[in-house]
């Protein structure tokens, strides 16, 4: 592991497999498919691991991450957003050709009419999903009769194909208070299947009712009426999830190497902002008693509260927000034990 160049991401590919494991046999178990969101890891391998262990499909949040996952194979991709920019539009609709099955989210009339007319265009019939608000206030229609009204208009565009609902319940997912969390999403996924009854209601069949996230899972997997889950960051966990979600395990750090002693158990390391993301919060130190103080460009400042550090030792970090800590990275070093089995590539940059 030493050969490895600090700051490094580095996974341990034993316990990604247990986390992967037990989100699959959560969604057998409660028959619910699983729809890992691909933004947390942007990394092949790992979506084809979620697949063999069973996955309906990938999430993605981009364009950028929808190509990468259709040309690496993976065959149904639901990018759960909007894409309002024709060049965009484009591109995914070259998706079409490709993967057996790609979905997209819509919520405005403007761009469902935008996207008929270049589906046509491309000879394309375009699946998508309506996106509705379902309190997170960031995309989609309101739950009821608007959505309602706008998945008739959906229904009369030759070129797309309306295969059910997005809502995402984002404000319940890190409720720190169990009770908190479990009455926010039930109330969230409670506009979301009461749309989907309104449409059965009036014959209209949503064969897709997808959201959820980590923190969700195991209240939105339950709901009977949800037909898919899109949990991302349970296959690495971070400060923020573990702070809630115990059942996964931390797999995914940082190595760093300390750079020099301070005094007074203070040490520097070479990890900063660059390398380490903070929005969530402090970043924590592994297998050490003591805290990241600080963080600079491209320096850590911690404290031990026991033991001491040598300049060229190496330490271990645990991000407080795993995916957007990720997306500073172009690989991750794979390891199992001591040794670094295998080097991913993290598909952060635009797909060409
Ligand atoms: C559309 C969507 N689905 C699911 C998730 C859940 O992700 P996580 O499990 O990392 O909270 C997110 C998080 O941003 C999201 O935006």
């Amino acid at each position: 592991m030493n050969e490895i160049v600090t700051p490094a991401l580095v996974l341990d590919l034993e316990l990604l497999k247990q986390n992967i494991k037990l989100m699959a046999d959560f969604g057998r178990k409660n028959h619910v498919g699983i729809r890992p969101h691909f933004k947390t890891h942007k990394c092949l391998e790992i979506a084809s691991l979620q697949m063999k262990a069973g996955a309906v499909g990938i999430t993605a949040q981009t364009i950028d991450e929808a190509e990468a996952l259709v040309k690496g194979g993976i065959k149904s991709v639901l990018l759960a957003n909007q894409l309002i920019e024709q060049a965009k539009i484009k591109r995914f609709l070259n998706l079409c050709d490709i993967a057996s099955e790609v979905l997209l989210c819509v919520d405005s009339e403007n761009n469902l009419r935008l996207l008929d007319k270049l589906a046509g265009a491309a000879g394309v019939k375009l699946k998508v999903l309506v996106e509705v608000d379902i309190g997170l206030n960031r995309a989609g229609r309101k739950p009821g009769e608007d959505a309602v009204h706008f998945v008739k208009k959906v229904l009369a565009c030759p070129n797309i194909e309306f295969k059910g609902l997005q809502g995402y319940e984002g404000h319940a997912v890190l409720l720190s208070d169990p009770e908190e969390r479990k009455k926010t999403a039930a109330a969230a996924m409670e506009l979301l299947v009461g749309t989907k009854r309104l449409l059965s209601g009036i014959n209209i069949k949503c064969g897709i009712v997808s959201g959820g996230g980590t923190g969700t899972y195991d209240l939105t997997g339950r709901n009977s009426d949800i037909t898919d889950i899109q949990p991302g960051s349970y296959v690495f966990m971070d400060t923020k999830y573990l702070a809630i979600k115990k059942e996964f395990i931390p797999s995914l750090c940082v190595h760093a190497t300390i750079l020099a002693s301070r005094g007074k158990g203070e040490y520097t390391a070479d990890a900063g902002r660059k390398a380490l993301t903070t929005e969530n919060g402090m970043p924590l130190l592994l297998d050490k008693t003591g805290s990241i103080e600080n963080l600079n460009e491209e320096h850590t400042r911690l404290k031990l509260a026991q033991g001491s550090l040598m300049p060229g030792d190496r330490i271990k970090i645990l991000p407080s927000h795993c995916c957007t800590t990720v997306n500073l990275y172009d690989n991750v070093y794979v390891s199992g034990g001591e040794q670094v089995r295998e080097i991913w590539k993290i598909n952060r940059q635009r797909a060409v």
